[in-house]
């Protein structure tokens, strides 16, 4: 079954098709902020703006036809609500205009899915840290449960705003993890864990105020040593809790190659697995919501336009893993 995934939680407006087994397209574009933050609207007239052009340029390089697509899914939630129904609403005109089934599917679940069929993990703790999302995940009575998760803000939602306060353009975690190659000092700065929970919100001040009187290069490499330290940490304590043997890595932060050393010497070291996509499949991408959709299509999951509504806040455990 040849399915289309229109992803749209945040800053990205991404599709990808798959064919039930194998990925065959993706293409992606992101909205890059002139100056300062994410403004939700901004995002969604992106996306509402170059979706055609991604659709056009995912469907010819999968070498499909329109008439072989035959479902559509889409990331209902969560994420930000103007973003969301941007991409809700491209996917209910393909659904209509083409008269096949629409599923919408949890955009965390899909970090998870993709990551299990690309690296061939079975039953893994997965550490999901991106822009807007920090959580530690894990399969436990059939559904996908957080375990731990940040308290304050994502963890490279922390690394852009230090970048952005520092006048790197955003996003700002690939050039913290340049920058901290360079780094020569560790400045201690808060370690915030409570449980298999963390907070980087008194982290991203101290480091804010040593930026008077240390180089850039040093807090850039304390920070990650201490954000990465912390993460690490709670994903060993999930994975010790629930006697699980695996580790998966996603969202864009798991791009990073430090963040992704760390967590591979910890699962070493309890003799467990240590996987990782690649960098594309890691950030926000809508291979990974076909993936989910047909998942859950295959399991007996059906929608009516009427089900498809945004979901802004919507929990990883708030669905039953009926496919798994
Ligand atoms: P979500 O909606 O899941 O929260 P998101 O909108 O943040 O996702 P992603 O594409 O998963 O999107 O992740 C983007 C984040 O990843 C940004 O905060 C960016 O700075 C960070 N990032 C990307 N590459 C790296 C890297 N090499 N090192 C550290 N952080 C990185
Ligand atoms: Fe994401």
């Amino acid at each position: 079954m040849n399915v289309i995934g229109i992803e749209g939680t945040a800053h990205t407006f991404s599709v990808g098709i798959f064919n039930g087994r194998e990925i065959l397209s993706l293409s992606s574009k992101a909205f890059r902020p002139e100056k300062g933050g994410i403004h939700p609207r901004e995002a969604a007239d992106h996306h509402a703006s170059v979706s055609g052009e991604i659709i056009r340029e995912a469907m010819e390089k999968s070498g499909l036809n329109a008439e072989d697509i035959e479902l559509v899914a889409f990331s209902q939630g969560p994420g930000l609500g103007p973003c969301l129904r941007v991409a809700a609403t491209v996917a209910r005109t393909i659904s209509i205009y083409r008269n096949i089934p629409i599923v919408g599917v949890n955009h965390c679940i899909a970090h998870m899915e993709i990551g299990k069929l690309l690296t061939g993990a079975r039953d893994p703790v997965m550490l999901y840290a991106s822009g807007g999302n920090t959580q530690v995940i894990a399969l436990a009575g059939g559904r996908y449960r957080v375990f731990g998760e940040t308290m304050d803000i994502g963890i490279g939602n922390m690394l852009d705003k230090f970048a952005r306060e520092s006048g790197i353009p955003f996003p700002g975690g690939p050039e913290i993890e340049k920058l901290a190659l360079r780094g020569e000092k560790y400045l201690p700065l808060p370690y915030s864990v409570r449980g298999m929970d963390v907070s980087f919100s008194g982290l991203l001040t101290a480091a804010l105020h040593l930026r008077k009187r240390e180089r850039a290069e040093d807090i850039a490499y304390s920070i990650q040593e201490t954000a990465f330290a912390m993460l690490t940490e709670v994903t060993e304590r999930a994975m010790a809790h629930l006697e699980k043997d695996e580790v998966l890595l996603g969202g864009g932060v798991a791009c990073n190659k430090r963040l992704r050393e760390m967590v591979k010497t910890m699962a070493e070291e309890r003799g467990a697995g240590f996987h990782a996509p690649d960098c594309k499949y890691c950030v926000d991408n809508g291979a990974m919501i076909a993936l989910l959709g047909h998942r859950m299509y295959e399991a007996g999951c059906r929608m009516k336009i009427e089900d498809t509504v945004v979901r802004q806040r919507f929990r990883t455990d708030e669905v039953d893993v009926i496919w798994d």
